[in-house]
């Protein structure tokens, strides 16, 4: 590459988005990204504590994978064999789509769809088949079905980001079996949903399945995820594809250990489907918006119109939550992530009172 070229590709590159991560707080309720903050936080001290004792950082983290995959090889029920790590499911994503895409592979989606994953299509120029939500931010099998023939990839966040919706099991399974290219089911919120493909990966051969600690295990700032697939392909990924040494070594510890208190994070989480219930009930009680239902750990509302009144409004109060303006038919909507009860009864008071 040429020095000339060399400034016109970055000029090209400066023209993308990249992803948009929310605006930074200090010390706001932080309800814009999903993260899990029922989880304890004496309990993720404990973690990280004890990870530390377990820990030699002067050494490269050799061996140490192999453990935590082990312990999510038990947590999934399949074998290690078929299990591969990342730094964060995000970086996972990017070593699939930079190695199994390009310019001439088609990738169906929905849009929306998760952020990262759509600036990356367009980092690396991939063109997308989207397709839209309804008005009820509900996704259509069939226009999903019609279109699988013509794609390379299909991607679906399950639950979807932002809108928390997830197809039926059985309908999944079915486009999964439509589906001849490669499919990518992105389960970062798979814990608070109903349902699960991870095991349909010693069956369907294209499968691959996406997960991670950020949300169910409140560890997001570990940087800590995983990918289930075949036997062949984990082992290309793991060997060939991967950094040698993906995950810091109090991040595997941290990992390791999380999975012993597993009992402890289940209950947060149904705590999260408990409080989740609780806020649409709320908002929808509210009479000002369309708020819509979610299989995740946060919910999606169109404030009408006023999203930025309210975005702005709940932020002199000290609660961030996710804007995101424009989504199909829908205008202004807004994004909350279920919060401890306290945050999220904060959050409702807040609005209560905006609505006045
Ligand atoms: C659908 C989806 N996939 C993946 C991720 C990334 O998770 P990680 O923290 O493991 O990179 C997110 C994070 O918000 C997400 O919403």
């Amino acid at each position: 590459m040429t020095k000339k070229q060399f400034i016109i590709k970055v000029e090209e590159m400066a023209k993308l988005q990249g992803y948009q991560k929310p605006e930074y707080n200090e010390g706001v309720l932080k309800l814009d990204s999903n993260e899990n903050f029922v989880i304890n936080k004496q309990l993720q001290q404990d973690l990280i504590d004890m990870a530390q004792k377990n820990s030699d950082i002067r050494e490269y983290p050799l061996g140490k994978s192999e453990k935590l995959i082990e312990s999510i090889a038990n947590y999934v029920n399949l074998p290690k064999q078929m299990i591969g790590l990342g730094n964060g499911s995000d970086q996972i994503l990017d070593i699939i789509l930079s190695n199994f895409a390009s310019k001439k592979t088609k990738i169906l989606t929905s849009n929306p769809t998760f952020g990262f994953f759509e600036e990356r299509c367009k980092l690396y120029q991939i063109p997308t088949i989207k397709i839209p939500f309804s008005k009820d931010m509900i996704l259509n099998l069939d226009d999903f079905m019609s279109k699988s023939k013509q794609a390379d990839i299909l991607y679906l966040d399950s639950p979807n980001n932002p809108t928390g919706f997830q197809f039926k099991k059985e309908e999944l399974v079915e486009l999964i079996k439509k589906c001849d290219g490669i499919v990518i089911v992105d389960e970062a919120y798979g814990e608070f949903s109903d349902y699960s493909v991870v095991g349909l990966t010693k069956k369907s051969e294209n499968l691959i399945v996406v997960r991670t600690f950020s949300k169910t295990f409140g560890l997001a700032g570990l940087r800590l995820g995983y990918v289930v697939s075949n036997k062949k392909f984990i082992d290309v990924f793991s060997r060939v594809l991967q950094y040698p040494y993906p995950l810091n070594t109090l991040a595997i510890e941290a990992g390791i250990l999380a999975l012993q208190k597993i009992k402890q994070i289940e209950e947060t989480t149904r705590i999260i489907k408990e409080e989740r219930t609780r806020i649409i009930k709320k908002l929808r009680e509210s009479g000002a918006f369309d708020v819509f239902d979610s299989k995740a750990n946060f919910v999606l509302f169109d404030a009408r119109g006023a999203d930025k009144r309210i975005y702005t409004a709940l932020l002199e109060q000290g609660i961030s939550v996710r804007k995101l303006g424009k989504i199909g038919k829908h205008e202004g909507c807004l994004r909350v992530t279920v919060g401890t009860k306290d945050m999220n009864s904060k959050f409702l008071l807040a609005i209560r009172d905006l609505l006045k």
